[in-house]
């Protein structure tokens, strides 16, 4: 079957019965998206399809359709070439966010989907948003934080270029 992830189409076999979160971890090396709890529950392995946040990890493969994105296609890249942040990623940098990590590409991938669907939260909204990925290291703040930021940022169209 064909995946369409971050622009590129991929051709994967159907066979095994198996779940997005493996198929793009270990057979397509994108890496970025982790292995939390397993079962649905910690959002750790969120990605995108379509633009919904979905949890990689209790997703069949034979039940995805649509455009995939993961944390290694959300920031852009521009005309000259040169990448440019998501304004999620560029908050989370500035506010140096992550402590251990593992949790931070489904914090931002569920983030930035959270954000295209309410593009000005209130603080409850973005607490409401995003306990629901967990973070075993307690950044909660610095997340809600990022997340207000982000926000701000897309409101102004910014974007840096690294
Ligand atoms: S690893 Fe998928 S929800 Fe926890
Ligand atoms: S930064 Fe360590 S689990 Fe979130």
């Amino acid at each position: 079957m064909k995946l369409r992830i971050n622009g590129t189409e991929y051709d994967v076999a159907e066979e095994p019965p198996r779940t997005l979160l493996w198929v793009l971890h270990d057979e397509l090396g994108l890496i970025g998206t982790k292995y939390g709890c397993g079962v649905g529950i910690c959002g750790i392995c969120t990605v995108q399809i379509d633009g919904e946040a979905v949890r990689s990890c209790v997703t069949p493969l034979s039940k995805v359709e649509g455009e995939i994105r993961t944390i290694e296609g959300l920031a852009t890249v521009a005309d000259d070439g040169t990448r440019v942040l998501h304004p999620v990623q560029q908050a989370f940098l500035e506010d140096q966010v992550p402590q251990c990590g593992w949790c931070m590409s489904g914090q931002m991938m569920a983030a930035a989907a959270f954000l295209e669907q309410n593009p000005t939260p209130s603080e409850e909204e973005i607490i409401d948003a995003m306990n629901r990925v967990y973070c075993r290291c307690g950044c909660y703040h610095r997340i809600k934080g990022a997340v207000a930021k982000a926000a701000e940022q897309m409101a102004v169209g910014e974007g840096t270029a690294v």
